[in-house]
């Protein structure tokens, strides 16, 4: 079981199966899938590889977060994870993904900030990884402000992405524009 995160704005929780289709609807905005390759085709293939990403097993720790305001928290408004990279590793990436609507206002950031921690402090991870297109101006700037550190370039399918990385060491004494928040019991 996945620990629960309180930020100054937002609940930063598991993602349960009931957050399903606000999921579905997020990704069906073409303005947040614009710098991404998904891999479905279809509304059931994306159905399909959105239910496995919630319902499958992870190491101890990782997962998906679904995010929301502390003042509404019956709205969905993105989600955070941390996982094997892609979903199998063995590097684990952190990543983000937030309603257009939410957009703007920092809560990836302040969303990402209490996962990275947990993943560093809790899980004990070495490394934390980011593959963002280098168009995606936004995602970019959220993975410097939680300090992670551009590494270089890397191919992932048909895309050369910018490879940011933050190992351990570097976590302990990398500034942060924004509190952690704090764990839920
Ligand atoms: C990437 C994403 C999660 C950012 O969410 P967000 O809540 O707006 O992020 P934050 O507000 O925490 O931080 C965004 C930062 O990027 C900056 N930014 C946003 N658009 C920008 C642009 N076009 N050019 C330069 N900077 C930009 C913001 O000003 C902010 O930086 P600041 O705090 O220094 O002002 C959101 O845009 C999203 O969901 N995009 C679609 C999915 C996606 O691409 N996910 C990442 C895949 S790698």
């Amino acid at each position: 079981m996945l620990p629960s995160f309180e930020t100054q704005r937002l609940l930063v929780r598991p993602r349960q199966i009931a957050d399903l289709n606000a999921c579905l609807a997020m990704d069906r905005d073409p303005a947040v899938l614009r710098y991404l390759d998904v891999p479905w085709r279809t509304p059931q293939e994306h159905r399909q590889f959105v239910v496995n990403r919630i319902t499958r097993e992870y190491p101890e720790g990782l997962g998906y977060w679904s995010v929301v305001l502390k003042l509404v928290p019956a709205a969905f408004i993105g989600w955070v994870l941390l996982t094997p990279y892609d979903a199998v590793g063995p590097e684990i990436e952190i990543g983000w993904r937030f309603l257009r609507s939410a957009w703007g206002n920092g809560f990836a950031t302040e969303a990402s900030l209490p996962v990275l921690r947990h993943g560093f402090e809790t899980v004990g991870l070495d490394r934390i990884v980011a593959d963002i297109h280098p168009d995606n101006a936004a995602s970019l700037r959220v993975a410097e402000k939680l300090g992670l550190n551009f590494v270089g370039e890397r191919k992932v399918g048909a895309r050369m992405l910018k490879s940011y990385a933050l190992d351990r060491r570097q976590y302990a004494k990398a500034p942060r524009t924004t509190e952690g928040g704090r764990q839920l019991a």
